[in-house]
């Protein structure tokens, strides 16, 4: 069982694996937040806070003595905040009422559990028939609106998933203007946030900050999860690391503007919110409508951060990801972006998927540059047919040519976007957003076009279908260039603006729910930019997203590391391009830039047909390695073992470990070069310590005690930019 709840305590204990998390209805009705920690055999854990304390807000006629008169619901720890009757912190639902005012007084109403992970109407979420989920509802003390908190849990990955509908149940339309999904109150201790930052072609960098009085938040206010900030974060003890400390991950399963706030607040407690952004939103809920927010999925690890990214890391593999390409061997690909951009024809195509497929690729990739007026950046957009007098051919003809070299094909879309000059912007300038009777600011020479609305969805819809159906097509590279601005749609009515950067979002996902369920043989790519949308709400749809249009393996070394906190190997996309590298211009060998993607989805983005044959051999056996270990990298356990930011090493080392102990690869990426260097030596972890391994197939087996407490030692090359992989093999 992993919900308790205790009737006669008031109790309500949501418990995994090896975490646990309890709330409790203290005497004058409010839902408090007592726990949220390590595993522990059941007990009322309110103790710790004065749960008697009269909130004052609740009661008619406060009778009440002394100091508790002043807003006593501040100092309690609240399941969910709410803004305007005495919780003067930062709030996860501000509510205004029919009336004018702004507030909600909440008291408990009902539980009940339900069998299985909860889902949500129109959004993405975790799944899972073994899971459990609580439903806990709160009422206003004078208005008939309801909050219904969501609680799913899934034991086996110590994952807690939360979301709130907020139900209006009065005779007239109310207000949401803030609705977040989880407030967690730790009710003492000093914590950091982790979170990760960037920007183009550098995402997703750690930060680690103190919490202090005041607010330390990522957000967005794109419309997308973006670059700049990941919806992410990592609330941990100021002492945790890698392997100990308490650490509370909180993934948002959502890729529209978000926002993660912590403070620390009045006592020293500290308050951490996340959600939608609240900027910009404003959700008119008639009587009887249900507003759904989106989720949170929380992990608490007491061994730090690595234990929290691999239950993280199954999660997402196992509950969230979904369709054929979920777990089954992804095919490796080659895309021709950095190898021709726009400059190509079928001939030209076909000569490079006929090299690579002596190689052992499996998958061509035609990414932008294939349709409409589409010769450079400038123009093209919305409109989805193929360019045959650029091509020289049609696309089932382009498509049969590349079949008939052994590869699947695959083909690159940005749906959701426009160029000005296109036919479609042409015959409706209305689809794209721009506010009334100003000129909208163009990116990439783009505008969005505005997917709140289902006549814009339906237009792309047809489209993308007549496309996908005309010829052979396995994979889509679902891409999307610019965030938005110049928010207004010219069909919702200027009372529901509010709406539209969220029902932007909602029709992305239906859009995607459809496309995915009617094409489930294809696999789908998310990319935005690079990084720019690689969330948990995407990967509900598409396995794997292009982690960043830098392909700069040293580079990338950092922009994975980063990743790797939340998101599973399996869903980065990762490439082998030429050198010197587009995006930085730096050298680095070959079979670095192998090992780096194949910790990742492992692909290739050059042109074969100018490769040597030395690179060509090169590439050969990287393809057959990767295939080799396809599994222990895609579905082991992650380690970070050497942080590419740490100051005392020269190398960034991390490893993956078999579920059963029996293998590991550890990899190994020199990443500084000093002259004459102290020896590197790392310690393993995750082996059985009491197994003997072998080391590269060499004769001497070491105890699986012996590599994780002694270390192994790291011989790479002499060279800039030198890597070494070990395959670490349980030899009895
Ligand atoms: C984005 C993507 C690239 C490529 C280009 C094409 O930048 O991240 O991989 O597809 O668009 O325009």
């Amino acid at each position: 069982m992993a919900i308790i709840i205790n009737e006669q305590e008031k109790t309500f204990t949501l418990q995994t694996n090896n975490t646990a998390y309890q709330m409790k209805v203290n005497p004058y009705g409010v839902l408090l937040h007592t726990y949220y920690g390590k595993k522990v055999p059941y007990e009322d854990m309110s103790y710790i806070v004065d749960n008697d304390m009269n909130p004052n807000h609740v009661v008619e006629n406060p009778k009440i003595k002394g100091d508790d008169v002043y807003c006593a619901i501040e100092r309690l720890p609240q399941e969910i905040s709410c803004y305007g009757c005495g919780d003067y912190r930062e709030s996860a639902i501000n509510i205004r009422n029919a009336d004018g005012s702004l507030g909600l007084q909440l008291v408990y109403h009902s539980a009940r559990v339900e069998e299985g992970k909860y889902s949500i109407p129109s959004l993405p979420a975790f799944y899972g028939k073994e899971g459990e989920t609580l439903v806990i509802t709160l009422k206003d003390k004078v208005y008939d609106i309801y909050l219904h908190l969501y609680y799913g849990v899934l034991a086996e990955y110590d994952l807690i998933c939360r979301y709130v509908k907020i139900e209006n149940k009065t005779k007239n339309p109310i207000t949401v203007e803030k609705a977040l999904s989880v407030t967690l109150d730790l009710e003492y201790g000093n914590y950091d946030m982790v979170s990760f930052y960037g920007k183009w072609a550098q995402e997703r960098l750690l930060q680690r900050n103190e919490i202090m009085h005041g607010k330390s938040q990522v957000f967005s206010t794109r419309g997308t999860s973006g670059h700049t900030m990941n919806p992410f974060a990592i609330i941990c003890d100021k002492s945790a690391t890698e392997t100990q400390g308490s650490a509370y991950g909180l993934a948002l399963v959502y890729s529209g503007s978000f926002l993660i706030s912590s403070s620390k607040c009045y006592y020293d407690s500290t308050r951490v919110v996340a959600g939608i952004n609240p900027e910009n939103f404003c959700y008119v809920l008639q009587p009887d409508e249900c507003f759904h927010t989106p989720e949170v999925a929380m992990v608490y690890s007491d061994e730090g951060f690595g234990k929290m990214s691999r239950c993280f890391h199954k999660a997402i593999r196992n509950n969230l990801c979904r369709g054929k390409y979920k777990n089954a061997r992804r095919p490796v690909l080659i895309n021709n972006w950095e190898g021709t951009y726009f400059d190509f024809n079928a001939d030209k195509l076909v000569a490079i998927a006929e090299e690579a497929a002596k190689l052992g690729v499996e998958l061509f990739v035609m990414d932008d540059g294939w349709f409409g007026r589409r010769v450079n950046d400038w123009g093209g957009l919305g409109d989805w047919s193929p360019n045959e007098e650029k091509l020289g051919c049609t696309l089932k003809e382009l498509s049969e040519r590349i079949n008939a070299a052994g590869l699947q094909f695959g083909i690159w879309f940005e749906p959701e976007c426009v160029n000005e000059d296109s036919a479609l912007y042409e015959e409706h300038p209305d689809y794209a957003f721009r506010m009334p009777g100003r000129t909208p600011a163009l990116a990439r020479h783009q505008l969005v076009l505005d997917f709140s609305r289902k006549d814009v969805r339906e237009n792309i819809y047809q489209q993308l279908k007549k496309v996908l159906d005309s010829a052979n097509i396995s994979y889509v590279k679902w891409d999307y260039n610019r965030f938005i601005c110049d928010l207004y749609s010219a069909t919702a009515g200027a009372e529901n603006q509010g709406r539209v950067l969220h029902e932007f979002i909602l029709g992305l996902y239906e859009l995607l729910e459809r496309l995915t369920t009617e094409y489930p043989d294809v696999l789908f790519e998310s990319c935005a930019s690079g990084g720019g949308r690689f969330d948990c709400g995407m990967h509900y749809y598409m396995p794997q997203a292009w982690t960043s249009d830098d392909t700069d393996a040293i580079e990338r070394i950092k922009i994975q590391y980063g990743t790797s906190f939340c998101y599973p190997v399996s869903t980065m996309g990762a490439h082998v391009s030429t050198v010197p590298n587009h995006q930085t211009a730096r050298v680095t060998p070959l079979s670095t830039r192998g090992l780096v993607a194949s910790f990742g989805t492992y692909g290739l983005e050059l042109d074969l047909t100018k490769a040597s044959e030395e690179e060509k051999e090169e590439i050969k056996r990287q393809i057959a390695q990767f295939k080799q270990h396809y599994d222990l990298i895609q579905y082991g356990e992650y380690y970070r073992l050497i942080s590419p930011f740490d100051p005392y090493s020269n190398f960034c080392v991390w490893s993956t470990v078999a579920s059963d102990q029996s293998e590991a690869l550890v990899a190994c990426v020199r990443n500084r070069n000093p002259g004459n260097p102290s020896p590197e030596i790392v310690k393993l972890f995750g082996l059985d310590p009491n197994k003997r391994y072998t080391v590269n197939g060499g004769e001497r087996k070491y105890l699986g005690s012996t590599l994780m407490q002694n270390g192994l030692r790291i011989f790479v090359p002499f060279g800039e930019y030198t890597s070494c992989l070990y395959h670490v093999v349980a030899a009895e």
